[in-house]
């Protein structure tokens, strides 16, 4: 008799549009931080299906929010008014600054309503361009690859859409040194997901503030894999700056528009974007709209997801425990410098990179990221491979100090095994 990843992935085979690489694993159920494939072996999820699973997986507070919402209104369309939807901006408004905001279904999404929103801004003066950083991920829209600053994305979709060019990460200079007359903003991420796992330096968000402020930008953040609590703080860029000497005298630094996804539903499929309050009624009515956008169901989970995670401190959690975890990520830098080159990244969004060149490689043409993620899966540990060399973590912001402690044991067998 086949077993059953097997007829899974049979199924896939004949059947799903072939567009991911996906690991040789089919995954049945969760609870908590763990999660259970079709065979009924467990794995500790430390990726949180790509910083997605903020409460882990079957979380009863979810599955409750899901449940009553869904006796009561799952969807009604942006024709008419719901408290859901209005309660949900009001607390990404309350957290973030004065401004207001739209929501969408994807990360991918809120960054194309971002794009809108610089588009408008500057359209009566012949203004589209948007600069994006090299290395960064914004999306696989059209728009979305056209953004992005990595050309594996771009491959075999030629022609782009126009308006985006790259700019080196945190190089302001090269930042100033790029604006046309037809720029109109800059997007970037707080911290750098798919593109490995690098932070925006503090000088360099200011910096871009300022700029922008002097030449009439739109400074856009997308926020969708590093923000929601993942550093620490809300968005991540308040993080970035928390401790910062340098400030902007007399105001706070904030965006002027901010893509968020990922976890705001916890794994219910949604995505938001925040505009900044002069910016704020741009997108007058017709102008922008999805069917799905702020449905009440997605909305009252969101709602019970901001509940939970204030009721459990899990911004704390997360920054103490993202503490831990990168102190001993360094810990195996340190001692197995043949395997582990650095480690980097702020609370649960962390990632190390993988020496070049590591023997036991050799024999495969596969990415290290991967084949190191082969070895943790073996392990019994998920792990999210970035390009070719770094390994990102992403767990839940719900994760326990002792399956901290579990995953960094993994961890280090693994290492230790390639060392
Ligand atoms: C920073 C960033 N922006 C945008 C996206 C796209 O989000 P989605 O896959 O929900 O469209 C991602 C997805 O990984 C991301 O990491």
């Amino acid at each position: 008799m086949r077993n059953d990843y097997e007829s899974i992935r049979d199924l896939f085979a004949k059947n799903v549009v072939p567009s991911y690489g996906r690991f040789d694993l089919a995954l049945s159920h969760g609870s908590g931080s763990y999660i259970f494939d079709v065979a009924g072996r467990r794995y500790l999820d430390l990726g949180s299906g790509i910083a997605v699973c903020c409460l882990g997986h079957a979380h009863p507070a979810i599955t409750e929010a899901l449940v009553e919402q869904s006796k009561k209104l799952i969807h009604v369309s942006n024709l008419y008014y719901t408290e859901p939807q209005g309660r949900l901006a009001a607390e990404i408004v309350k957290r973030t600054g004065a401004g207001k905001c739209f929501f969408a279904n994807s990360g991918a999404e809120a960054n194309e309503g971002l794009f809108k929103l610089a588009r408008k801004f500057g359209h009566d003066e012949g203004r589209f361009e948007i600069l994006t950083a090299t290395n960064s991920f914004h999306g696989r829209t059209m728009a979305g690859i056209a953004a992005t600053g990595q050309d594996k994305v771009k491959k075999g979709f030629e022609p782009m859409t126009p308006g985006f060019r790259h700019i080196p990460f945190n190089d302001l200079d090269a930042a100033r040194n790029a604006i046309s007359p037809a720029t109109v903003a800059i997007m970037i991420e707080g911290v750098q997901g798919e593109g490995g796992v690098t932070p925006a330096m503090p000088e360099y968000l200011l910096g871009l503030r300022q700029l922008c402020d002097e030449k009439k930008m739109l400074l856009l953040m997308d926020e969708v894999q590093c923000g929601y609590f993942r550093t620490g703080k809300f968005q991540s860029f308040q993080r970035i700056l928390e401790n910062s000497a340098l400030r902007i005298p007399n105001s706070e630094f904030l965006p002027d528009g901010i893509s968020m996804a990922k976890s705001l539903g916890g794994g219910f499929p949604m995505g938001a974007f925040w505009a900044r309050a002069p910016y704020a009624n741009l997108l007058g009515p017709g102008t922008h709209a999805t069917t799905f956008g702020g449905t009440p169901l997605a909305c009252a989970v969101a709602l019970k997801i901001f509940e939970v995670v204030e009721c459990e401190h899990l911004a704390e959690n997360a920054r103490k425990l993202g503490d831990w975890l990168k102190n001993e990520l360094e810990r195996l830098a340190k001692t197995y410098p043949g395997v582990v080159k650095n480690a980097r990244g702020l609370g649960f969004m962390l990632g190390f990179e993988l020496a070049e060149k590591i023997p036991a490689f050799a024999y495969s043409d596969k990415l290290a990221a991967v084949q190191f993620t082969n070895r943790m899966q073996a392990a019994g540990v998920l792990v999210i491979p970035a390009g070719t060399q770094v390994i990102r973590l992403l767990p839940p912001l719900n994760l326990k100090p002792q399956e901290a402690r579990e995953g960094i044991a993994m961890i280090e067998e693994v290492v230790k095994s390639l060392a």
